[in-house]
């Protein structure tokens, strides 16, 4: 599930992680050429278009289930997704977050980590539940903070981290290595 450039998404497939579908909240995004390009199915579902909150989650639920996808994997995905959305695909649904988590949930988290005077800052794959950005952890790649660092230095080394740790996370879950949330 994306939102935007799909750079994770890129990361996942250049890593030759079997991806069967891709669903993004907005149209025209990167991500979208980037599946496209890769022959894997897309479909743009933007909230706008449906008349409810549980109208558009459905219809995401169903393009997922109908490409009978195993693991449902956020990647730069930017919307909050409901309870029932969540239970739907519970045990089976992960979030990639830009911080070292519990630290810095929600949004603008490479600003607030230098603010806060942050020896290092990161980014955690967690299985998601319905209270955002608090599900357990499954793994967290750490990025030391440079004197020098601007919440945009600091992100593209976040973004590195990311690129390299969360294919891996995937494929890990993927192959049973990794311990399903009770
Ligand atoms: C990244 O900063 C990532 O940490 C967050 O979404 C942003 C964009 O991801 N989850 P992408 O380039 O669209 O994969």
């Amino acid at each position: 599930m994306i939102s935007g450039k799909g750079s994770n998404l890129a990361a996942i497939l250049e890593a030759g992680v079997p991806v069967k579908a891709v669903v993004s909240n907005r149209s025209g995004v990167g991500g979208l050429d980037i599946a496209r390009a890769a022959g894997i199915q897309i479909a743009a579902i933007e909230r706008k278009a449906f008349a409810g909150r549980t109208e558009w989650e459905d219809a995401m639920a169903g393009f997922i289930e109908a490409a009978g996808c195993n693991l449902v994997a956020l990647a730069g995905f930017m919307r909050i997704l409901s309870g029932a959305f969540i239970d739907r695909f519970k045990g089976r649904i992960v979030n990639l977050h830009p911080s070292l988590l519990p630290d810095f949930k929600g949004l603008d988290t490479h600003a607030r980590a230098l603010a806060a005077g942050k020896k290092e800052h990161g980014c955690t794959a967690h299985w998601i539940i319905p209270e955002l950005d608090e599900g357990p952890i499954i793994r967290q790649a750490k990025v030391k903070i440079r004197p020098e660092d601007t919440p945009q230095t600091l992100q593209e080394r976040v973004l590195a981290a990311e690129h390299m740790m969360y294919p891996q996370v995937i494929k890990d879950i993927l192959a049973g290595r990794v311990d399903l949330p009770e």
